[in-house]
């Protein structure tokens, strides 16, 4: 059997990516809290509740664990409605709140990247329509501003906002987020909406912290043809063009097309420090002409597909090697901010992670600046409309009790991170199983 270390790059970022609504608790002032109080819109009537109890103090425990796993970065994100709780008041003790977790990064020795928009918005800001109201632009930079001025001596990577296309479809295609809408028109002026407050933010907070590294969080699906009809292969060019192109390059040209919306947005030319990169999958796209309000197309994965535990995502490296390979386009460093899987007996997990990072390693030698690497995530957390039907942590939580268990994962993660290096030892011990799918002969 052949063995090898596959290094990573010294100063390479290793941590994992969380967000405030899945793992803080009690955020009642939000849109996904009365969203989820309501009837039908979460699986097995599942609520957020306390989450992971990180508004109660245990980010520290959490935070330890990360530390015990040499990790040496976190990204999480800040809630604007507990920063902002109302349109005209902002709550400093929010604010130190935030502060103390970052101090408790730095003491960890942990670099931190903060997200200011992870899904959820204000109420107040919901009730003017929120993102499909212009004024929501520079409402957004004003929080911006606020939150990076009151932590900017802590941190100095920001993510504007995550996955604007995920948080579109959501929202506004009917895939089982607040405000539940289906309508294409909205839609699209929602992402713009997204570009303009992006750039607007960018410049706030280049403003108040001129080194700061400014990106977002971007959600790259593959959407591979399933046939070689022009319909397939067109509607399958529309989904790449439409979900995945169309943000990412309004920030780098100042023009935003996403085929039946465009529009010139100068402001948001050249507004990103850095590409940050969601993967976790790709797909196969078919013609329908019955589904118009799925842009006339059905999606699925391969037959031979390897499907995580609930059959969300497909094991698919490859699909990674094309996601980085698409970020290095934009010519900026990248970090990975999102990549990971649902499984509670942590064994597709496993495989899934090597495979992945694997991937990274090979496109890092292709000479592409990727700089960190951000597992979806720490702990078990509550997965928006699949409730907590879905487990992604590398540390299991039982939300009632908030014990946490630890996975193999966690493991094998922490032999990645300490020795910022892939190695037949920690291949052998933690997932021997894969071993040849690793070190092929
Ligand atoms: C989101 C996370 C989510 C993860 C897994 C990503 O699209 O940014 O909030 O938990 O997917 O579903």
């Amino acid at each position: 059997m052949p063995r090898a270390t596959f290094y990573f790059p010294n100063g390479f970022l290793w941590g994992t990516a969380t967000a405030a609504h899945q793992v803080e608790g009690n955020n009642s002032n939000n849109d996904w809290w009365i969203w989820e109080h309501q009837e039908g819109h979460i699986l097995n009537s599942d609520l957020s509740g306390k989450a992971c109890d990180w508004w109660g103090g245990r980010w520290k425990e959490d935070f330890d664990r990360a530390q015990d796993g040499w990790q040496n970065a976190h990204r999480f994100s800040v809630e604007w409605s507990r920063i902002q709780p109302e349109r005209d008041r902002w709550d400093e003790a929010a604010l130190d709140r935030y502060r103390e977790m970052l101090l408790g990064l730095r003491e960890r020795n942990m670099t931190a990247m903060i997200t200011l928009h992870h899904f959820t918005s204000p109420l107040w800001l919901t009730e003017m329509g929120g993102w499909e109201n212009e004024a929501v632009v520079d409402l957004f930079a004003a929080f911006a501003r606020r939150t990076v001025e009151a932590l900017k001596s802590h941190c100095r990577l920001w993510v504007t906002i995550n996955e604007p296309n995920v948080y579109v479809n959501g929202g506004y295609l009917g895939d089982g987020f607040p405000p539940g809408k289906n309508d294409q028109k909205t839609a699209l002026k929602v992402l713009l909406n997204m570009v303009k407050a992006h750039a607007t933010a960018y410049e706030a907070i280049h403003e108040v912290q001129p080194d700061a590294q400014v990106g977002v969080a971007h959600h790259w699906r593959g959407f591979e043809a399933a046939n070689s009809g022009p319909a397939t292969g067109y509607i399958s060019r529309l989904h790449n063009k439409v979900f995945n192109q169309a943000f990412a390059s309004a920030l780098q040209t100042g023009k935003f097309d996403a085929v039946m919306l465009k529009d010139n947005v100068p402001q948001a030319k050249d507004t990103q420090d850095f590409m940050g990169l969601n993967y976790y999958t790709r797909e196969l796209v078919k013609f329908d002409p019955g589904k118009s309000g799925n842009f006339f197309s059905n999606r699925y994965y391969p037959k031979d597909a390897v499907l995580s535990e609930t059959g969300f995502i497909a094991n698919d490296p490859d699909g990674f090697q094309q996601a980085i390979r698409w970020a290095d386009g934009f010519g900026l460093p990248i970090y990975i901010t999102e990549n990971g899987c649902d499984d509670s007996k942590d064994d597709f997990r496993r495989r899934y992670l090597l495979e992945h990072v694997k991937a990274l390693w090979h496109m890092i030698n292709h000479n592409i600046p990727v700089k960190g690497y951000f597992h979806w995530s720490l702990v078990d957390n509550f997965e928006w409309e699949r409730g907590w039907s879905q487990r992604f942590g590398l540390w299991g939580l039982d939300p009632q009790t908030q014990i946490r268990s630890r996975r193999i994962s966690a493991d094998l993660y922490a032999e990645i991170c300490r020795t910022n290096a892939i190695t037949s030892e920690a291949v052998e011990k933690f997932a021997p199983e894969v071993y040849e799918l690793i070190y092929p002969e």
